[in-house]
């Protein structure tokens, strides 16, 4: 007997391969559920919450849920979206995002995601955290205070990169990235723009140095498409078998890479 590999999001059938999640599944059909820590080169994470979705009446991570056959997923609902709201209205208020004057602005996930559903203010109080500055590093500029704790840095400099150069410390108000080096400065680590971690920040925490505005402001990743047409417009280019540039290649992975572009 054949099994019918397909569930369905929002009502859409999406079909899945073997050992993919919701989110894997949904992304290569080009179907857009929010996600922050997802990354299509390392296993789920699961902290962000943007993800959830309802499955079979209960809510999950996609990014951590694996597809099977039959399920009913929703996820595009103003109630899952009005809980994103607020997860991504507290994001901005535990850290600093100033997105005008942000050389990330138009290459941002976190302010992507802002504009994609619809977050108007950001409601809660900021805290404005001092969590410093590290400029030690020849090539890389790191900002903690717009560090959103996804780990993805951490994954890809331990996993990847096999340097452990970042990890996670404190807790609650207090949780910062901390740098693996007797000084706690990222110049005197092996960091290199060349490492897998130099390039999956979704927000500007971890910025090359001296091409902030190589890219206009205007002409940047999300300042014409939406996360969702991003996703959407990568599934139509695939099934058309077109080839497309660097930039758009990350996305064959069944992600908006946020960082495969360069820094603009
Ligand atoms: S520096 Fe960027 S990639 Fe690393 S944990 Fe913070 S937000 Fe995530
Ligand atoms: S993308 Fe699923 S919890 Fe972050």
């Amino acid at each position: 007997m054949t099994i019918e590999r397909y569930i369905t999001i929002d009502g859409e059938i999406v079909h899945f391969g073997a050992g993919q999640t919701i989110l894997q599944a949904a992304l290569a059909a080009g179907v857009f559920i929010p996600h922050l820590c997802f990354h299509p080169d390392f296993g789920p994470h699961a902290s962000c919450k943007l993800c959830t979705v309802t499955v079979d009446g209960r809510n999950g991570s996609a990014c951590a849920t694996p597809a099977m056959p039959g399920q009913e997923v929703h996820s595009d609902t103003p109630e899952l979206n009005a809980r994103r709201r607020v997860l991504l209205q507290m994001l901005f208020v535990e850290g600093n995002h100033f997105c005008p004057g942000c050389a990330k602005s138009g290459n941002c996930k976190l302010q992507a995601l802002g504009y994609e559903l619809e977050m108007f203010n950001a409601h809660y109080a900021h805290f404005y955290p001092n969590r410093g500055l590290d400029a030690s590093h020849p090539d890389i500029l790191l900002d903690r205070n717009r560090c959103i704790m996804c780990e993805l840095c951490v994954r890809a400099s331990r996993d990847v990169d096999g340097k452990s150069v970042f990890a996670l410390a404190g807790r609650g108000r207090a949780s910062h990235l901390v740098i693996n080096s007797p000084s706690g400065k990222l110049g005197e680590t092996e960091f290199a723009l060349s490492d897998k971690a130099a390039h999956v920040c979704p927000v500007g925490a971890i910025m090359p140095k001296r091409v902030g505005y190589s890219v206009p402001i205007g002409e940047r990743q999300f300042d014409h498409d939406s996360l969702r047409q991003k996703v959407k417009k990568h599934t139509e280019w695939r099934s058309s078998g077109e080839e497309r540039d660097g930039a758009t290649k990350e996305l064959v992975n069944g992600s908006v890479a946020v960082n495969s572009v360069k820094e603009g």
